[in-house]
């Protein structure tokens, strides 16, 4: 199987190695490597959101591929704040298997909608797991897609 992986929470020892995960899958995006190499502050895991339980990772054989962040909103409902998979190994359902998890982990947590800023390289992947868009947003790099997804009961 292509997306054999396993998932688990994020510990702080894996911080260094999410940063540096997403630093490759953000770079990789066309269009925001310039931004992003003059910002590169903008690449940042929060070790309180790891601390609180909301990253969680896939791993093959030991190795961070992918990992995501799944935030409370003030309303109840969740925020998918991050989700990258290492840019070798895109396309092979990692992405869809983070997701996933992030949508379950929401739902036990009683969210009704998940929600993302998608960046606009990330459109079809989002529109392929069932998001629609609702608006526009502005970024700090540019303009962003909101998204959301309607969480039905597991
Ligand atoms: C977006 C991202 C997480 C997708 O991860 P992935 O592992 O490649 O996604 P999957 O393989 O699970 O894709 C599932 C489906 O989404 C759609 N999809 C994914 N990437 C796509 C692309 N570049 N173009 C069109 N459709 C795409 C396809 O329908 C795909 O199914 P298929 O491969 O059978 O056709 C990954 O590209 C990434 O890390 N990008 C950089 C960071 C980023 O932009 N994150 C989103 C922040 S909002």
């Amino acid at each position: 199987m292509t997306n054999a992986a396993t998932l688990r929470r994020a510990d702080v020892a894996d911080h260094a190695a999410l940063e540096s995960l997403q630093s490759r899958a953000s770079l990789n995006n066309p269009g925001d490597r310039g931004a992003l190499l003059q910002h590169p502050d903008a690449i940042e895991v929060a070790l309180a959101d790891i601390l609180a339980g909301h990253v969680f990772l896939a791993e093959r054989d030991g190795t961070i591929v992918g990992f995501g962040t799944v935030l409370p909103r003030d309303d109840g409902q969740a925020e998918l704040d991050a989700l990258f998979v290492e840019p070798a190994l895109w396309r092979q359902g990692l992405g869809r298997l983070l997701l996933e998890h992030g949508a379950a982990l929401a739902r036990l947590r009683g969210a009704a909608a998940l929600h993302v800023v998608a960046n606009t390289h990330a459109e079809a992947f989002y529109r392929s797991s069932g998001f629609e868009a609702t608006g526009t947003f502005k970024t700090r790099f540019g303009s962003g897609l909101l998204m959301l997804r309607t969480l039905t009961p597991g």
